[in-house]
């Protein structure tokens, strides 16, 4: 998958991108990491990106002319343009899972007010939430996004290590534990250390069970609907 983001703060995504799996993907070819500043785009003498709002308001808001721009230039109009912003629809697994099949992404970060509608209108296929929450950049929105995607492209990590995830079939993840056996007084459970697989795994069912209805009941009756 190639995954193209227009930002005007590049340096967000370095690290990200240079560690751990997001690192690993690219190496395997599984992943192509394209990140555009658009004001880099801009023709003025002082690069601007930004401007008031027309009708009075607080706040500005992004100018149309170097996301056009940048957008045209790299053919968004024949591709899948993600806006993160609070008024999107609410961002899940299984949009993650639809959007990890494309073979492009474009993501646009928003700052301040958001973007000028006719960037929006011209070339956004996918305005996305994150949260009913408003953060003050769209970057930290991307990265969310991007992680829940990536992960799920085939080959980037094992098959097995999704199957039991939170969220595939309305159950959250029952608990892990590792060595020691005890730590601080506290015991491993012994079904675990039983190497009775039906017992193991009919305890972990019925840890997914607990935590969900403790954390979570509104998973199980959007089952039951
Ligand atoms: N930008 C600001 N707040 C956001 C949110 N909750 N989701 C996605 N993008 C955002």
């Amino acid at each position: 998958m190639k995954i193209t983001i227009l930002t005007l703060f590049p340096e967000v995504f370095e690290g990200f991108f240079s560690t751990s799996i997001p690192l690993l993907a690219k190496e395997k070819g599984l992943l192509d990491v394209n990140i555009i500043n658009f004001r880099d785009y801009t023709t003025d003498k002082h690069h601007k990106c930004d401007d008031e709002p027309y009708g009075g308001g607080a706040g500005m808001v992004l100018k149309p002319e170097p996301l056009f721009k940048a957008l045209k230039s790299i053919d968004a109009t024949s591709k899948r343009v993600i806006y993160p912003t609070p008024s999107g629809k609410l961002f899940n697994q299984s949009i993650a899972k639809e959007l990890s099949n494309e073979k492009e992404l474009v993501f646009i970060a928003g700052h301040y007010e958001g973007l000028d509608q006719r960037v929006i209108d011209s070339f956004v296929t996918d305005e996305l939430s994150i949260g009913d929450y408003v953060l003050s950049s769209g970057e930290t929105a991307i990265l969310v996004m991007v992680d829940a995607i990536y992960r799920l492209i085939d080959g980037v990590i094992s098959p097995e290590s999704l199957v039991e995830e939170s969220f595939n079939d309305s159950l959250l993840e029952y608990p892990q534990y590792t060595r020691p056996q005890e730590y601080e007084g506290m015991r491993v459970p012994e079904v675990l250390l039983s190497g009775n697989h039906k017992q193991i795994n009919d305890w972990r069912y019925k840890k997914r069970l607990e935590k969900t209805i403790k954390n979570r009941i509104d998973l199980m009756s959007k089952n039951i609907n």
